[in-house]
């Protein structure tokens, strides 16, 4: 009879270094070995990353790598850059790093070499931007664009939307003498729409209708509306064509919406939209920065992808960001992360990796529908410093409950104001150490003391100013917030969960998830839109709800 296999799995090897490692605090780490602030630290594209604050040694990262191996992590993401179906429910690649090859690479998807097609979209993104730029694209009534609006939710919103913010510093004048002035309306609340519009010329605004699918009712209801407006300024249907242009895969569906496909920038489904930054879903960032901007964006990326395809497990920034979250979540128990940018610049940089990471990782099945062995993605939030600070950090110093956090500064500023900047990255670095060592109550008492306090107020105190510490932390650092250093932090996160899926056995290139609130609501419109009582059954609560809002939402 087969004996059943008794060796330790590398998950029951990780459990052993948690149990070693159970009551050993960071100062204890640090005590005992002063090396880790050299050894846990690797400095790629710009970047330095620092895991030395994370409750981990050097046996314990040995057993992580010991995982990675087994679950053959790396050798996944040569499948996935060898054109391999790993999203495997819709039956596609996931080639994303297709997308920011050089011109003479190649990437085989399908039995055909995309990189042809990629660079083919880009030469004609890059005709656009120039046209739009030097002032020969015009508006109906003949005057430049000034203002670009991206109309696109999700992945066809948030990526641009952050790299533009991100890298405003860097945007060039256009003819005539300012940067574009860029908006994007993602939600539906015509709210949103409405501010934009009271914001913008009609003949001097390009309108990008930016939707992988072109099926999303968000976004096509902000288009028609969109244009709808730009048709009550002037008389000319054609003006349609000078001012608005769509991004998306989906050629048949642009033309019925009723945008010229010539004026159309096509991808392909093999680039998942919360990954689409890096395709035509990037034209805003390319109309904003020039498309030499945007090319640095994708050189950036590229940077990266070399660096994670090609370093041993180590030195590997990916693979070990993986492993941090791993050690975090399933051996910690932790059941979210924070990020927190200490740059302006990066403010919607959380909201961009709730998607990224949520909507790639939030799964409960593995591959063949078996119900995931492990925890998965964590909760993703976060906020810039120093804001943060004086909002949620109480809890993160003190709570019962603690999260992981990721610090991410920027060396050097790109604003008139550098005075500010050592005090802004004084505060990453002390919450960083206050996070990691605390203060003990004997630390509390002495400095109390030292201030002349009476003893009973001392004792009343300690118990609240002290700080358990121990709470770890990873610290990103980039030498300058520029074109290449945000791209190969994007390509870094999208690298870091790709690999989590793989040793979790997840998906992370579909988003089921979102299908079933897409469909009830069309039926809540339907109820809305209905005589009587409406024509769905819905539970007494739903149906409640529906009949309140009947009576009040406002006529049509
Ligand atoms: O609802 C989720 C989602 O499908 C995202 O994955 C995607 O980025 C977003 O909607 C927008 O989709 P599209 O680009 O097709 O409009």
């Amino acid at each position: 009879m087969p004996q059943p296999d008794t060796r330790p799995t590398a998950w029951s090897k990780l459990a052993e270094e948690l149990d070693r490692l159970r009551g050993v605090s960071l100062r204890a780490l640090f005590a005992e070995d002063t090396g880790r602030a050299e050894r846990d630290v690797l400095s790629v594209a710009g970047l330095r990353l620092d895991w030395a604050r994370q409750r981990l040694d050097a046996p314990a990262w040995n057993s992580l790598y010991a995982l990675a191996e087994s679950s053959g992590a790396m050798v996944a993401l040569k499948r996935q850059r060898e054109g391999v179906h790993v999203n495997t429910t819709e039956d596609r690649a996931a080639l994303h790093l297709a997308l920011r090859l050089p011109r003479e690479d190649t990437c085989i998807v399908d039995g055909r070499d995309v990189v042809g097609d990629v660079h083919a979209v880009l030469d004609a993104i890059e005709e656009f931007v120039q046209a739009v730029r030097e002032g020969r694209h015009l508006g109906y009534s003949g005057k430049p664009i000034r203002s670009v609006v991206n109309i696109g939710i999700g992945g066809s919103d948030l990526g641009p939307r952050m790299v533009c913010r991100a890298l405003a510093p860097f945007a060039p004048a256009m003819r005539g003498g300012e940067p574009l002035r860029m908006h994007f309306v993602s939600n539906v609340d015509g709210g949103a729409l409405d501010a934009v519009l009271r914001e913008v010329d009609p003949e001097t605004t390009l309108f990008v209708v930016a939707s992988k699918t072109f099926g999303t009712q968000e976004t096509l209801t902000n288009a028609r509306s969109a244009r709808a407006w730009l048709l009550r300024h002037t008389e000319h249907p054609e003006a349609v064509a000078r001012h608005f242009v769509a991004v998306s895969t989906h050629s048949e569906r642009v033309a019925e919406f009723g945008i010229d496909t010539r004026n159309m920038f096509g991808f392909w489904d093999w680039v998942g939209g919360r990954y689409s930054v890096w395709s035509a879903i990037g034209l805003p960032i390319a109309l904003y920065l020039g498309m030499d901007g945007f090319r640095g964006f994708l050189a950036g990326a590229h940077e990266m992808d070399q660096h994670v395809l090609a370093s041993p497990a180590r030195e590997n920034a990916a693979l070990r960001m993986a492993l941090v979250d791993i050690w975090n979540h399933n051996m910690l128990g932790a059941c979210a992360r924070v990020v927190l940018p200490y740059d302006e610049r990066l403010q919607l940089l959380p909201a961009y990796l709730q998607q990224a990471e949520m909507e790639s990782l939030g799964k409960g099945v593995l591959h063949d529908g078996s119900p995931a062995e492990h925890d998965t993605g964590p909760l993703v939030w976060g906020a810039v410093g120093t804001d943060g600070q004086h909002a949620f950090y109480q809890l993160l110093h003190q709570g019962t409950r603690w999260a992981p956090t990721e610090f991410i500064g920027v060396a050097r500023p790109e604003h008139g104001l550098p005075e500010h900047h050592p005090i802004l990255l004084a505060n990453l670095v002390a919450q960083a150490e206050a996070l990691a060592f605390g203060k003990t109550g004997a630390e509390v008492a002495a400095e109390m003391a030292a201030e002349g306090l009476p003893n009973e107020v001392i004792a009343h105190l300690v118990p609240h100013r002290s700080f358990p510490g121990n709470r770890p932390s990873t610290v990103i650092l980039l030498e300058r917030l520029d074109v290449r250093s945000l791209g190969a932090l994007i390509a870094l996160y999208e690298h870091k969960i790709y690999l989590l899926a793989t040793i979790w056995g997840i998906n992370a290139f579909d988003q089921w998830g979102v299908e079933l609130g897409k469909q009830l609501a069309g039926r809540v419109q339907e109820d809305f839109a209905a005589e009587g009582r409406g024509i769905h059954p819905h539970d007494p609560a739903t149906a409640a709800t529906i009949d309140w809002l009947r009576a009040r939402l406002p006529e049509r």
